[in-house]
């Protein structure tokens, strides 16, 4: 079997990362995974500021790379080419992360492969758990919320997704509105933990309407509504009150892509019904609350289930690096002409 080791690079929203993978037959092994946040960076703005989101990633790239080698234990001399996150993200970051890519290519002479990010996470359960083709995904991130069969590596069919917000930015903002720390998804996750989800009454946005599609956006009004009231109740944001909203917003997500959820097996079970299987990528991916719901709705299915490790449902090189092999199996590579492309639809 013929075996391939390529280095990723992800650099399209605020962590900048680079991995070492490598592929023997269908068997992944991932080498190195080196992701550096920008939390800090980013925390006084209460958001990703993209000027310096670009400025960090451009700072931190060749550290990336050059770590990941180390842990390794390899030299670009060992490499059979470069994969990098072409799209879609901040465009800043991204370009950063194509002339890393373009420079190592260059001095290397290594065939370089530019990788959609959203097909990064899609093919992440193979990577992970080496879960078969087809199954349905449900990509939850703090950019992207949407349903896709998954067909091949290439063979992306969408089937639902967010009208709106992305759950994770849907995190983020409850957190921000509550005082808690950014990214929001681990905060308010933690806080959830002590809270009660049926005092505050948050909507269940689409749920009384057909299809896959979703809604998150309204959830900061219900929320910044049941604050407000808290507040005037007690004088100020007493503790137990915001781990009671936080218990109630997490909860009314979790029912909101556990029913879609439902509803995209069903569709998916249409056209593949002897394979029911069942896959989540994204940040969001990292809650486990939501990942037992979705757990739960695989079992209804009998399907099987996959969630990835956290440190690969987060954003990572491993994921671009394994996508690019993908790619370059089927004999695709770009040239020196690769661009950054801020939207790349799957
Ligand atoms: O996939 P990701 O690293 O970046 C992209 O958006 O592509 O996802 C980051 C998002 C953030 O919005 C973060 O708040 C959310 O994932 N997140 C979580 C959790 N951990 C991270 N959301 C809910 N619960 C979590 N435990
Ligand atoms: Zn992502």
């Amino acid at each position: 079997t013929q075996s391939l080791t390529f280095l990723g690079i992800e650099s399209s929203c605020d962590d900048t990362a680079a991995a070492i993978v490598r592929l023997t037959g269908e068997v992944p092994e991932i080498l190195a995974s080196v992701v550096a946040g920008q939390f800090e960076l980013h925390a006084p703005y209460g958001g990703v500021v993209p000027e310096i989101a670009a400025r960090a990633h451009a700072e931190k790239l060749d550290l990336c790379v050059e770590e990941a080698l180390a842990v390794s234990g390899l030299g670009l001399a060992d490499l059979d080419g470069v994969a990098v996150t072409a799209g879609p993200g901040l465009i800043g970051g991204v370009m950063s992360g194509v002339m890393c890519a373009k420079g190592i290519a260059a001095g290397t002479g290594l065939p370089l492969v530019g990788v959609n990010h959203l097909a990064g996470h899609a093919l992440t359960p193979r990577l992970t758990d080496g879960l078969d083709y087809p199954y349905l995904l449900l990509l939850v991130s703090g950019g992207h919320c949407q349903f896709l069969i998954v067909g091949g590596p290439e063979a992306f069919t969408r089937i639902g997704g967010t009208i709106d917000d992305a759950p994770g930015e849907a995190f983020d903002k409850t957190a921000k509105i509550l005082g808690l720390p950014q990214p929001g998804g681990p905060a308010v996750e933690a806080e959830a933990r002590q809270g009660d989800a049926k005092r505050f009454h948050f909507p269940r946005p689409l749920l009384d309407r057909p299809g896959c599609d979703m809604s998150f956006s309204g959830l900061k009004t219900a929320l910044v509504r049941a604050r407000d009231a808290a507040m005037a109740e007690a004088g100020g944001l007493l503790r137990q009150d915001r781990a009671d909203l936080c218990a109630g917003f997490q909860s009314a997500v979790a029912d909101v892509l556990a029913e879609k959820a439902r509803r995209a097996m069903r569709l998916y079970m249409e056209r593949n019904p002897a394979r029911p299987a069942i896959a989540v990528a994204g940040g969001v991916a990292a809650n486990t609350a939501i990942r037992a719901r979705l757990q739960g709705v695989a079992a209804e299915f009998g399907a099987e289930f996959a969630a990835p490790p956290l440190k690969l449902c987060t954003d990572n090189a491993a994921m671009i690096a394994f996508a690019g092999m993908q790619r370059f199996r089927r004999g695709e590579r770009d040239g020196m002409d690769l661009t950054a492309r801020p939207r790349w639809p799957l």
